[in-house]
């Protein structure tokens, strides 16, 4: 990673800055590298498919470095991250996209709920953990966690994948307290549903509670807010439409109510599940 595109005037905030981000071969976290390394950030790519990394970055040319890691792996992440800083000499952003999602009924609870704690969760922790020395040492960072209005309200099937956003709210709320003063900022970044591959799969799963194909989000939206997010350090962004905002906000005053139009809302997905187990070939 020998050099930077340039940058415009509007760009110089983020010119040179080295950016981090985890989960970029696809969906968010792609349009987030993207938009990164067109405003002249210097951007390590990370996930799992080193292909398709590598082929992103060489089709970018300068700026861009691509480093495969799987974040289930602590001891992996750590040797990544520190190549990456010995190559960089620092890291400035970090933005953590890294996501799986697996819609389960809490009868369907399995090894994909781990995997969904380790990918979502844990590994966000265990990166936090590793450029945290680096944005010290600068007394400067960001740090941008892709979460889900799922971290906000937990609906029908998204037990499991509601866990892991609100733990990442979690880990957000007490790591900003942890660094107050210190330069480096934490945010959070929560969208409804984003049209990526993601998004894809659930829709295969079966109907999806609360989902309005008019309001699906587009990648690059949510990556201009990360940015957004980065460059203001805003606490959270909540990206979603009206109605859904003014729900998470009434379901803090009325959560009997709350709760029986979450109820209403999955039982479509409910009777699927129940016809697929009654007439697997379905
Ligand atoms: N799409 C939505 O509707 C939606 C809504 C709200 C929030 N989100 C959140 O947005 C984030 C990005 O999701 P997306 O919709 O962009 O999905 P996506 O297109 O499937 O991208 C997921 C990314 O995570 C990476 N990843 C998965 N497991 C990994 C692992 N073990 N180690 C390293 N990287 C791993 C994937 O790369 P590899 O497979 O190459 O490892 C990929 O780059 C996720 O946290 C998701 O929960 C999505």
């Amino acid at each position: 990673m020998s050099g930077t595109a340039s940058p415009g005037l509007a760009d110089l905030w983020w010119a040179g800055r080295v950016a981090v981000v985890v989960g970029a071969s696809s969906g968010i976290g792609l349009a987030t590298a993207r938009a990164l390394h067109a405003r002249g950030a210097r951007v390590v790519l990370m996930a799992r498919s080193a292909g398709r990394l590598a082929g992103i970055a060489a089709s970018w040319g300068e700026g861009a470095l691509a480093v495969p890691v799987d974040v289930r792996d602590r001891a992996e992440v750590e040797r990544q991250i520190a190549a990456v800083a010995a190559e960089c000499g620092r890291i400035d952003i970090l933005v953590y996209c890294a996501g799986i999602l697996y819609l389960l009924l809490a009868d369907e609870l399995d090894e994909r709920l781990r995997d969904m704690v380790e990918t979502n969760l844990l590994g966000a922790a265990w990166v936090t953990r590793a450029v945290l020395p680096w944005m010290r040492a600068a007394r400067f960072g960001r740090i941008v966690y892709v979460g889900s209005v799922a971290g906000h309200i937990a609906t029908v099937g998204y037990a499991g994948y509601a866990m892991t956003k609100w733990g990442l709210r979690a880990l957000a709320q007490a790591l900003r307290a942890e660094l107050d003063g210190s330069g480096i900022r934490v945010s959070l970044v929560s969208p409804y549903y984003v049209r990526t591959p993601m998004l894809d799969g659930e829709l295969a799963a079966g109907p999806l509670p609360g989902y309005d194909p008019s309001a699906v989000l587009e990648a690059p939206q949510v990556a201009e807010a990360v940015l957004r997010a980065a460059r203001s350090g805003a606490r959270e962004l909540i990206l979603a439409p009206w109605s859904i905002r003014l729900g998470l906000l009434l379901g803090q005053l009325l959560p009997g109510l709350r709760d029986r139009v979450i109820a209403r809302m999955g039982r479509p997905l409910i009777e699927h599940r129940r016809r697929l187990v009654r007439e697997p070939g379905r």
